[in-house]
């Protein structure tokens, strides 16, 4: 799960787990998974310059939520409001009830909960600091397979929670909204899911198409992840980040119509290994000049892997998306797709430019569709007793 858990006795997790990343692929990151014994008494820390739950390896649950402030809502209330919710984050992560907690036993175990803060543009102006707003955070231009609905678009606020834990989750999300409500409305919640802790440690994630979702993903400690961090600026920015909620629904119904070879060509990975259509292992480099006995590339130029390839480590993103599966029509069809989640320094210098070539030209839109967008800041993070925003508002 993550070398940087650990349990709320104050003890390192992970001590006794076996390590599954394969030492001689400086690629993957080693992995010190939490032994499944202590995944819900694992801590992730909430303080620190740069705020978690961005870095921090995915937990198996999340609530997106989103927030519209209220009329009136000027900086002071505004620092009410972050003051309140920036102490309740830090009792809840450490596995502490939050103050007034009306079921304090919700709240003993974090199983890594993060709660990472994100500002959409209206934050900017209720705080009259549209001048410490990120340029790149501003809603993202139409795009041509866009089928966006206002009730997952938008936001002045979001809260990311995650956890090891779903009833973690539900109870940071419960407290968070009961406090902001004197502030905001809820906008709208995304709920997501990815394995469950400690069922496959150290490896990729699936996707609801079956896909390994997250394999070209720049890992901490590598140049790439310099990408996701803005490295320096005034304290409002350094060490802050941006963030993509995209809600993208998957018909799983005509996806189940395609054979295994056209579903790995959509994409030029296979499904059972999540190698590049030219290799045998799942960090294969792909080889895009390669051709086929057809004297056709072997990794198609439509593919997705091929249009939202980024070779400069200071152009990547990182994905942290995850799936949803809402209730089925009562046909039996599927309300399944991923709430795309990407953390990059600038949107417009990263963000943008992929999902403008994806657009334009990718197999994959024929099975997906996005149906909600929305844009945030990611400050930075805040020292004990301080606040996140602290800085934006200060
Ligand atoms: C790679 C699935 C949407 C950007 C991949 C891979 C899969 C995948 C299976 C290959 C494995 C991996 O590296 O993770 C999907 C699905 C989507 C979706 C099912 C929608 C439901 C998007 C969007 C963007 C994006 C909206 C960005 C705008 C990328 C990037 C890569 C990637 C940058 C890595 C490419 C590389 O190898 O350098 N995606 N994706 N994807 N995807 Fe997506």
């Amino acid at each position: 799960l993550t070398g940087g858990a650990v349990a709320a006795g104050g003890a390192l997790a992970g001590g006794a787990a076996i390590a599954v990343a394969r030492p001689d692929d400086p690629r993957v990151r080693p992995a010190e998974p939490v032994p499944v014994a202590q995944v819900g008494s694992a801590v992730e820390s909430f303080h620190g310059v740069r705020q978690s739950g961005v870095t921090t390896e995915p937990q198996a649950h999340a609530a997106f939520v989103a927030f519209t402030l209220k009329p009136g809502v000027d900086r002071a209330a505004l620092g009410r409001m972050l003051r309140l919710l920036s102490d309740d984050a830090a009792r809840l992560t450490r596995g502490r009830p939050a103050l007034a907690d009306t079921e304090p036993e919700l709240g003993l175990l974090p199983a890594r909960l993060t709660v990472t803060f994100g500002f959409g543009p209206g934050l900017y102006a209720a705080a009259g600091r549209a001048d410490r707003r990120p340029p790149s955070v501003a809603d993202l231009p139409a795009f041509r397979i866009d089928r966006l609905q206002p009730r997952w678009s938008g936001g002045d606020l979001l809260l990311q929670i995650c956890a090891d834990d779903p009833l973690t989750v539900a109870h940071a999300q419960r407290v968070l909204v009961k406090d902001s409500r004197p502030f905001a409305t809820v906008r709208w919640v995304q709920q997501g899911f990815r394995r469950a802790a400690g069922a496959e440690p150290g490896r990729t994630q699936r996707n609801l198409f079956g896909q390994l979702d997250g394999t070209a993903n720049p890992r901490p400690g590598t140049p790439a992840d310099t990408a996701v961090w803005v490295t320096d600026g005034p304290n409002w920015l350094r060490d802050s980040t941006t963030l993509v909620v995209r809600r993208i629904s998957m018909n799983l119904e005509t996806w189940d119509l395609l054979g295994r070879t056209d579903r790995e060509i959509a994409v030029g990975r296979r499904l059972d290994t999540g190698a590049p259509l030219t290799g045998t292992a799942e960090h294969d480099e792909p080889d895009f000049a390669a051709l086929g006995p057809d004297g056709l590339t072997v990794i198609p130029d439509f593919s997705h892997l091929t249009r939202a390839r980024v070779t400069d480590d200071r152009l990547k993103i990182l994905r942290r998306p995850y799936n949803y599966d809402g209730v089925p029509t009562a046909e039996g069809h599927a309300d399944s797709g991923l709430v795309f989640a990407a953390y990059q320094a600038d949107i417009a210098r990263q963000f943008l430019p992929i999902q403008r070539r994806l657009a334009e030209r990718d197999l994959l839109n024929e099975w997906t569709t996005p149906i909600g967008s929305a844009v945030f800041a990611v400050p930075p993070g805040c020292p004990e007793g301080g606040w996140v925003g602290q800085q934006v508002l200060g």
